[in-house]
């Protein structure tokens, strides 16, 4: 039968295995690499998420031939969100609208209201930001609500059968229209 003095080092070992695998844990996932994520759809036609952007910020959103025309197509963009300090891989970093116009041509409207930046989301046959109700005709031209502005354009381009925009990012609260 254990005495007492033996039966302390019995708990006190066991602590510092617990102890030791908590702290060992995060290592092993440095040693292991980051998570594979399986890149999927977000919906039928939009382009794989985690795509990310090329050296020239073009970000494949969608392809043509998901896109009807005189229809608004919405889009995710994903990539990696970079700071000072770290770089977080696919990300969501934001929406757009695509809309195909004759032939190829594709217009790219950012989804974000020039207000404070709510989601403008689709209504009938207008886009609305449902937080305080600006509304845009589907031009993005502003129709009512206290958005300051026209939603704002994007660079598009069709090639190889994908829709690639350039993701920028608009001051806020401001008539006029400044990238950051
Ligand atoms: S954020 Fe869109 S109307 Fe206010």
């Amino acid at each position: 039968m254990p005495d007492r003095r033996t039966a302390l080092k019995v708990v006190s070992g066991g602590a510092l295995a617990v102890g030791g695998a908590a702290v060992a844990t995060p290592s092993l996932g440095l040693v292991a690499g980051p998570a594979v994520t399986t890149p999927r759809p977000e919906r039928p036609g939009a382009h794989p998420a985690g795509a990310g952007a090329d050296e020239a910020g073009w970000y494949r959103v969608a392809e043509l031939s998901a896109l009807r025309p005189g229809e608004p197509f919405q889009a995710t963009v994903r990539g990696d969100e970079v700071d000072a300090w770290s770089v977080a891989p696919d990300r969501r970093l934001g929406a757009v609208w695509l809309l195909r116009e004759a032939g190829d041509a594709v217009r790219a409207l950012s989804a974000e209201c020039p207000h404070v930046g709510c989601q403008i989301e689709r209504a009938e046959r207008v886009f609305r930001c449902p937080c305080h109700v600006s509304d845009f005709d589907l031009q993005g031209r502003c129709l009512t609500g206290p958005s300051p502005r026209a939603m704002d354009p994007l660079d598009v381009r069709v090639r190889d059968g994908g829709v690639f925009v350039r993701f920028v990012r608009y001051r806020l609260g401001t008539a006029a229209r400044e990238v950051l």
